[in-house]
């Protein structure tokens, strides 16, 4: 379970996130939507504590964190051993490969030995269908397989929560089908997911939850069917963009 309490963040005395309270549940895959600016990388970013949140707690699994006060070292990486983040521009080593770059972290962190960090990692490019390319260095991938190697890099570190803010938004539109197939797969083995995208088909299709910011406050937070036929003025403002975006094409 992941939980957010009356979470707030300000840069430079603006308040940016007001009084954010969420419940995930274990499972579930979370598309969190909203205009530009509205929060959503902020928010993100806060549940990895990528920032530090003024007030307000985060509990993921059995370790909580209260915000409001210098935070400890140590609970920051108690924390982040909960979550992994995968962002929009992959953030991938370039002097090392594919395979390399998967197998880093849990071998940093002590977890597994270089050879079991090894063979975990050609099992997890092999999941995301890379295993022909495993020791292609990033220069020499798509984005599309870049940003498959940082999703699998990302489950390297068995984290309980995946982290996407806007996965697909550097991508064409065939390459962004590689990586959403990807995603969707997640979703279906009920891997926790949070994912921030403009993508609506997998906020529809694909996702149990949909979180709509707005302002940097939660203006929905219910099921995917019950946002895209909202008559809120605010949603429906939003989903029109998208709407028009395909008419006009
Ligand atoms: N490090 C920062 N310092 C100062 N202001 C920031 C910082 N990061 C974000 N902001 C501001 O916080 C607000 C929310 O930004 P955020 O990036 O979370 O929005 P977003 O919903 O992810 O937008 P987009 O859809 O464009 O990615 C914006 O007004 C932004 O300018
Ligand atoms: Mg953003």
């Amino acid at each position: 379970m992941l939980k957010v309490e009356s979470l707030s963040k300000s840069f430079g005395g603006q308040q940016i996130l007001h009084d954010i309270s969420l419940e995930l549940q274990d499972g579930e895959t979370t598309v969190i939507l909203g205009p530009s600016g509205s929060g959503k990388s902020t928010l993100l970013r806060c549940l990895n504590l990528l920032e530090t949140p003024e007030a307000g707690a985060l509990t993921i699994e059995s370790d909580t964190v209260r915000f409001g006060g210098k935070l400890t070292d140590e609970s920051v990486r108690t924390m982040r051993r909960h979550s992994a983040m995968v962002f929009q521009q992959f953030n991938l080593f370039p002097h090392y490969t594919a395979l390399q770059n998967v197998a880093l972290a849990p071998q940093l962190n002590g977890k597994l030995s270089k050879a079991a960090a090894e063979q975990q990692a050609r099992e997890l490019l092999t999941k995301v269908g890379l295993e022909h390319r495993m020791d292609a260095y990033p220069d020499h991938l798509s984005g599309g397989q870049q940003q498959r190697v940082a999703i699998a890099r990302a489950l390297a570190i068995s984290p309980d929560y995946l982290l996407f803010d806007e996965p697909t938004s550097a991508l064409d539109p065939e390459l962004e089908a590689e990586v959403i197939r990807v995603l969707v797969d997640l979703a279906r083995e009920n891997r926790s997911l949070v994912v921030v995208t403009h993508n609506m088909a997998f906020a529809q299709k694909v996702a149990d939850r949909i979180v709509f910011l707005a302002g940097g406050r939660v203006s929905y937070n219910g099921t995917p069917a019950g946002f895209f036929s909202s008559d809120d003025t605010r949603i429906r403002k939003f989903l029109n963009v998208y709407e028009l975006i395909e008419y006009k094409i």
